[in-house]
């Protein structure tokens, strides 16, 4: 996870990898808001559709050479967040680019790792909120929101290739530490056994506590490919590389007895997805 801070900061990152027509991912570093400021990996998906138009989905600042990359591409038009502890750097496009911020309704932007969003105000409003109603500037995107949490989480699904899923939080895809981690991350990630392929995200489980049938859901849904929010792109036979961590999770969050049997599925009248 990469918890927002009122500003945008500058940190390490890789080359724009071109992983489908159209589509990039770069992945960089981020110093968690903590003691020993461990330094993680996070990644950015963009997305060139309609004339030239691009969209940011989990933005990441870029250096100067990688914003010139970014521009060469075509117009900085939108940034979308899916993940209520990311998003630090969302302003940081709209202040360069006027690019328009889309984020998912019902979570805020806040300061440190918090997931009490009752008692914070966000630091930033951006242009939209989002759900699974709106029409978003990718037409043929759709959303699923994960409700469940502590901290609501959004997927954006296209159905490109078979379906390439991006991701938030829920999902990570970190074998190893990245070259852009420090030291102190990859001390925690041996600790605590966060150096996996196709995993849960295991902080955000433990502060939001997803409910068991709603993890579950993800299963359901059309993809092939997974662009996740911390580590690597996982192109091909995505949702089986990540089922068993997945029923892993979710069994535990059965568990925790987190949701009863009547909740478990609170805010999803409808599990239709919706552009
Ligand atoms: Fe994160």
């Amino acid at each position: 996870m990469c918890q927002s801070t009122h500003s945008s900061q500058l940190f390490p990152h890789g080359e724009l990898e071109q992983v489908f027509p159209n589509i990039w991912f770069v992945q960089g570093g981020w110093d968690m808001p903590v003691p020993l400021k461990p330094r993680i990996s996070r990644s950015m998906v963009i997305i060139r559709h309609s004339q030239d138009s691009i969209t940011l989905v989990n933005s990441m600042r870029l250096n100067d050479e990688g914003l010139k990359q970014l521009e060469a591409l075509g117009r900085v038009e939108n940034v979308i967040r899916l993940a209520s502890m990311h998003g630090a750097d969302d302003n940081f496009y709209r202040e360069r680019y006027g690019a328009k911020v889309y984020a998912l309704k019902g979570t805020q932007y806040t300061r440190g790792l918090t997931v009490d969003i009752e008692n914070t105000k966000s630091y930033l409003q951006p242009d939209f909120w989002f759900d699974e109603k709106t029409r978003l500037p990718i037409p043929e995107a759709k959303v699923w929101v994960m409700r469940s949490p502590k901290l609501k989480e959004a997927c954006l699904l296209l159905p490109q290739h078979n379906g390439i899923l991006l991701s938030g939080d829920m999902l990570h895809n970190t074998p190893r530490p990245n070259s852009f981690t420090n030291i102190t991350a990859k001390l925690f990630m041996r600790l605590f056994g966060l150096a996996r392929s196709y995993n849960i995200g295991v902080g955000w489980w433990h502060m939001t506590k997803p409910s068991g049938d709603e993890l579950r859901q993800l299963l359901t849904l059309p993809f092939e490919h997974v662009l996740p929010i911390h580590g690597e792109p996982v192109i091909g036979n995505a949702k089986n590389k990540y089922r068993k961590a997945i029923e892993r999770f979710a069994s535990r969050s059965d568990a925790k007895q987190w949701h009863s049997n009547t909740d478990s599925n609170t805010g999803h009248p409808e599990r239709e997805m919706r552009g």
